[in-house]
């Protein structure tokens, strides 16, 4: 068949076979079908939808593309988590150590910040000689030793989504909820692990802006990985503002240290989101029987702080100056010339947020990076003094900015009071999460 023939199928809203999949995404990756067509196709797609079976061999041929990480040699259940990406979103520096403390096996690879979203790879490199690139035999010795790691990308993980992903960006078919689920199950599935929890996000500051799409994307995801033979679930949560109060590098993970070392209060969302994230890994794991039961155990790992020393050692066994890794001393790495407090122009409640904003305000600081060359400053950002729903009183730090660089600065300020809404009546607050999806078919 001709490639020309396979797009005019899906245009008319035909089910493509998995040899018609193959050859696309070989022929892709060869260069032999050019983007031209292949952009064509997926605008196709975007028009027509998936059903979940083409969904799963898309992503399994995109997922053979290239390497495959084989975890198999790695004593116990391999578990993984994965975040569609929000702001103040410091979950992994918690669940991953947690889980691990419970007897699973973290062997994670993670990615970098772009945009108004913070990467794990950044947080990471805020410890001093922390080194995120190691090998695979490295990686393995770790996770063996310590039952957690998280590195950077090691090997030529799924070149075809790097390729699809370019030219997605450019022909606006980025929020086809099938390539979106293909794209990221392609990686997840190359990765190895046995188990994987899907943090899907919705609201101002994610990549799906309702619920419903939320839903829709979770069910693809896990359906995918059910017909793939792995266990999957998927949490949407909200991000419509940040999930921690901090946001910024050395900041999230001041944070993450300090929920490992029982500092933040079990109300607070960041400790609930990783409750949900930990409890539903070591579900799928086998670790634990019910949600009751993951809980009581991550809990006692906070008590008495196996989780933190988890953490340690990974730091210490990538090469970074473990001694930064507790609440005592993670002050040291958020220093900073000034602080600028953003205050409440007028009396009222804080109604709503625009997380988006307030991740882009934290990058503008130099937190983040609007092109993938950019350096970041580890130690800048900024930390929230409110959350939805809080009353305040004109004059009220609505945040606390850490600044090195303030070439920028009143654009940051006035950006941040645009992004938290501070109106005279109490408006309705979104809950933390929307629900728990597991496949259904
Ligand atoms: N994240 C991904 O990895 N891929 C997408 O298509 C969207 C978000
Ligand atoms: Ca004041």
């Amino acid at each position: 068949m001709r490639f020309v023939d396979t797009i005019e199928k899906k245009a008319d809203g035909g089910v493509l076979s998995k040899q018609e999949i193959d050859d696309m995404i070989s022929g892709y990756v060869s260069g032999e079908i050019p983007d031209y067509q292949m952009s064509s196709m997926m605008m196709a797609i975007l028009q027509r939808g998936m059903n979940d079976v083409e969904a799963t061999e898309l992503t399994r041929a995109m997922m053979h593309s290239g390497d495959v990480v084989d975890l198999s040699d790695l004593p116990g259940v391999k578990v993984d988590k994965h975040s569609t990406g929000g702001v103040g979103d410091t979950t992994t520096l918690v669940v991953a150590p947690l889980v691990a403390a419970c007897g699973g096996t973290v062997a994670k690879m993670s990615g970098r910040g772009l945009g108004h979203t913070g990467g794990t790879l950044d947080k990471l490199e805020s410890i001093p000689g922390t080194n995120i690139e190691q090998s695979m035999e490295n990686f393995k010795r770790i996770v063996r030793e310590n039952g957690v790691c998280v590195i950077g990308q090691t090997g030529n993980l799924v070149p075809a989504d790097k390729k699809m992903y370019a030219l997605r960006d450019v022909t606006a078919t980025v929020r086809s909820i099938p390539l979106i689920a293909s794209s990221i199950m392609s990686k997840k599935l190359a990765s190895g692990a046995d188990c994987i929890v899907l943090d899907v996000k919705t609201g101002s500051g994610a990549f799906m802006r309702t619920k419903e799409e939320a839903f829709e994307l979770a069910q693809l995801m896990t359906n995918i990985g059910k017909l793939a033979g792995r266990k999957v679930r998927a949490v949407v949560t909200d991000m419509n503002q940040p999930l921690g109060m901090a946001v910024g590098n050395a900041l999230e993970v001041r944070e993450a240290v300090q929920v490992l070392s029982g500092e933040v209060p079990e109300t607070d969302p960041l400790y609930e989101v990783c409750m949900i994230l930990g409890s539903q890994l070591l579900q799928m794991a086998e670790l634990a029987g019910d949600d009751a039961q993951a809980r009581k155990m991550l809990r006692e790992k906070i008590d008495d702080r196996s989780g933190l020393r988890k953490l340690q050692n990974m730091f210490r066994l990538m090469g970074g100056d473990e001694s930064y890794v507790c609440v005592e001393r993670m002050d040291e790495l958020v220093q900073v010339k000034k602080h600028v407090a953003v205050e409440a122009l007028s009396d009222g409640y804080v109604s709503s947020m625009n997380a988006e904003e307030i991740g882009t305000a934290a990058q503008m600081l130099g937190a983040g990076r609007a092109k993938k060359e950019d350096p970041v400053d580890p130690a800048v950002g900024l930390v929230m003094k409110v959350r939805c729903g809080y009353q305040v009183k004109k004059g009220d730090m609505l945040c606390d900015l850490y600044v090195n660089d303030d070439s920028h600065l009143e654009e940051v300020v006035n950006l941040l009071h645009q992004a938290i809404h501070v109106t005279p009546e109490l408006g309705e607050t979104e809950p933390m999460v929307y629900g728990i999806v597991t496949a259904n078919n």
